[in-house]
């Protein structure tokens, strides 16, 4: 047995470790339970009773060798490894930079909207997304059960028929009404729901921007000549405008807006629907009636208002032909407003 121990001990002070299959073959050889050295231990049984005590000490002195060699080879090793690594890494090439972000398209038109009305002296209000039937319907001149309420296929909260998803920004002109006295000018930007089946047109989530003005001597004319003003400076000189009479519980008379088609130029295209028109909103002088469930006099003051819809003023600034590309956060798609800044 002591000549093994000597042959192993010469073994283990020239052993070197260039890589981790030579260290895990040296460990499993010297330092594992089912190394040779455990097993030179198990050998010590069948040793004569005098001399155990004498082979046990040289083989704890060659287990302890095997350890501290272990430990400097991991060392070793250590230190190949991280100068390779280092070598690798040339700190005085240029970085790759870092890519920045850009404006949604969506955020972008809120803003320029925000910006075009605040100069006509509109101020922002915001209301809730989760709205109850008051604000979102009944205020705004829908009566309970009336059938004007399936214009808009809503979203309701299961279990409370009370409380829906707004399916429109117009009740915000409810709450800001509810609470200031004319004069009144104000817009609201946000987020409305419907429970309708998505296309190139159409979305269950989408945006609208509410504008609401009530004063004394508001007429229609008023509300003609901000929507003309805003339509140039958001689509450029050349835009037409047209209103198409229609109807909406809470205006009398009402108007549809339309805008002459930008994606197409008039050539006719899916968006359009072959007509060279887009329907971006609807407006109107607000039905007496309104202004009374808000607390306001009708016989003194009249207003009017308009709701239109970003996705639908995106698509004809920027010519999108699909409402879908929105929200499918395709990155070649966002790229393109890289140059809108932040
Ligand atoms: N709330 C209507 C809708 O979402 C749009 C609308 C029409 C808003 C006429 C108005 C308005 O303020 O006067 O379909």
């Amino acid at each position: 047995m002591l000549d093994q121990v000597r042959a192993l001990r010469q073994e283990l002070e020239n052993v070197q470790a260039s890589n981790q299959e030579e260290l895990e073959s040296f460990r499993l050889k010297f330092v594992s339970r089912k190394g040779i050295i455990s097993e030179l231990f198990q050998g010590l049984k069948e040793a004569a009773p005098e001399d155990r005590k004498e082979l046990g000490k040289i083989l704890n002195q060659l287990k302890g060798l095997a350890q501290t060699k272990f430990q400097e080879l991991i060392k070793a090793l250590g230190e190949v490894s991280s100068k390779s690594d280092s070598a690798e890494l040339d700190l005085t090439l240029p970085s790759g930079g870092s890519s920045l972000g850009s404006v949604h398209p969506l955020s972008a038109v809120w803003e320029r909207v925000v910006e075009i009305f605040g100069r006509m002296g509109f101020s922002v209000s915001e209301g809730p997304e989760i709205e109850d039937d008051w604000h979102n319907f009944t205020a705004l001149n829908f009566p309970p059960n009336h059938p004007a309420r399936e214009m808009q296929d809503t979203f309701f909260i299961e279990k409370n028929p009370d409380i829906a998803l707004r399916t429109h920004t117009s009740n915000v002109q409810i709450r800001v009404m509810e609470n200031q006295q004319p004069p009144l000018r104000t817009l609201s930007p946000g987020r409305v729901f419907r429970n309708e089946a998505i296309s190139a047109r159409a979305h269950c989530i989408f945006h609208q921007y509410e504008i609401l003005y009530v004063d004394e001597n508001v007429g229609f004319a008023d509300l003609k000549q901000t929507l003309y003003h805003f339509a140039r400076e958001m689509f450029g000189k050349n835009v037409k405008i047209r209103f198409r009479p229609s109807f909406f519980p809470f205006t009398e008379p009402s108007a549809e807006i339309d805008i002459s088609c930008l994606i197409c130029n008039g050539k006719g295209c899916n968006i359009c629907k072959y007509t060279g028109w887009v329907e971006i909103g609807g407006s109107g002088m607000v039905d007496p009636n309104v202004l009374e469930n808000c607390g306001i006099d009708p016989q003194k003051y009249t207003g009017y208002a308009a709701g239109l819809g970003i996705e639908r003023t995106a698509m004809l600034k920027y010519q999108i032909n699909d409402l879908r590309l929105f929200t499918q956060n395709d990155i070649r798609f966002l790229k393109q407003f890289a140059s809108l800044g932040f």
